[in-house]
């Protein structure tokens, strides 16, 4: 659908929030908590951004982007190509970060640009007078967004800020704030891959069963690594088989062949590629499969992953 960029502002250091709104003037189609938006920049990528205010809003949609220094152009794109009253495509709201809003309590950690999603859900819980916390962490002060919105919202009491240069009785004590915590409470953590490995990893740690861990990667780290080899994959419908090089992914290689394979975020995040596995055994580079599925394998995400055996069947 076709919106119009009705507000741009810097929310902090390199953080640009834009705020989207109908470009014919209906309501826009509703959104749960966690929801992103796929955005169609003027250079043709496609990115996907959570959308942080309120889910009850049914007029605007509001996204922040980092200006990332190793941007693919995605980020760089939306900082120095958008302006205010242009009209951009975007898809329908979809969301793979889900709040379970039957939980007793929920435990929100945000890492930097993370907080646009956890934001989102924290309205949504002080909405419904839900039992929450939300831990904020940035390098520092001046590049955490919203913190001002935070400080002034009606959940301020819920909201512990944690600044990598700021005192030492600040910082996210992680293991305390875990063991505190009883066996019903649900996680959410999301920002940059170090940050979120260090959060489900301490809480699996802890014996933190994987139901209640919910994350959502928004930069992957690249998928390829320095020995990856080639291997094959035969397409289950016409027996094609094809060589997949060190250099490409299978989702490249399909394409060339004419094979379309729907792709969004081409990182291992967003899902929209996944495709079931007949025979083989994918090497899982994603991040949107919970272990439970990759274990399993019988389905992969080729934007990304490869295989460990030979060859893969795919059912295509
Ligand atoms: Fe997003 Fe493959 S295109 S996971």
């Amino acid at each position: 659908m076709e919106v119009i960029i009705s507000a741009m502002r810097l929310a902090a250091k390199d953080i640009v929030s834009l705020e989207l709104v109908s470009a014919t003037g209906e309501a826009l189609p509703a959104f749960e908590a966690g929801s992103h938006i796929d955005v169609h920049l003027p250079n043709g990528l496609i990115r996907q951004y959570s959308l942080w205010n309120s889910p009850e809003e049914r007029s605007r949609y509001c996204i922040g982007v980092l200006k990332d220094p190793a941007s693919r152009g995605g980020s760089r794109a939306v900082h120095e190509d958008l302006r205010v009253g242009q009209i951009v495509r975007i898809s329908e709201p979809r969301n793979l970060f889900k709040l379970d809003e039957g939980a007793s309590r929920s435990l929100l950690f945000a890492g930097g640009i993370g907080i646009t999603p956890i934001l989102c859900m924290a309205q949504r819980l002080a909405q419904q007078g839900k039992n929450f916390e939300l831990h904020y962490s940035s390098r520092a002060a001046e590049r955490a967004a919203f913190v001002k919105r935070l400080e002034q919202s009606a959940f301020a009491q819920q909201v512990h800020f944690h600044f990598d240069d700021g005192a030492a009785d600040q910082k996210l004590d992680l293991a305390s704030i875990l063991e505190k915590e009883g066996e019903h409470t649900h996680l959410y953590v999301c920002g940059p891959t170090g940050f979120m490995d260090y959060v489900l990893g301490s809480a699996r740690t802890a014996d933190w069963q994987e139901e209640r861990l919910h994350r959502e990667y928004f930069a992957a780290v690249p998928a390829m690594k320095a020995d990856d080899g080639s291997f094959e994959v035969r397409i289950q419908s016409s027996g094609q088989v094809l060589q997949i090089p060190a250099d490409k992914t299978v989702v490249q290689v399909l394409d060339a062949a004419g094979i379309m394979v729907p792709v969004s975020c081409e990182q291992g995040i967003c899902g929209t590629c996944v495709t079931r596995v007949i025979d083989g055994e994918p090497d899982h580079r994603d991040y949107f499969l919970t272990p439970a599925e990759q274990a399993k394998n019988d389905q992969f995400t080729p934007c990304c992953s490869r295989a460990k055996s030979a060859c893969l069947v795919l059912d295509l």
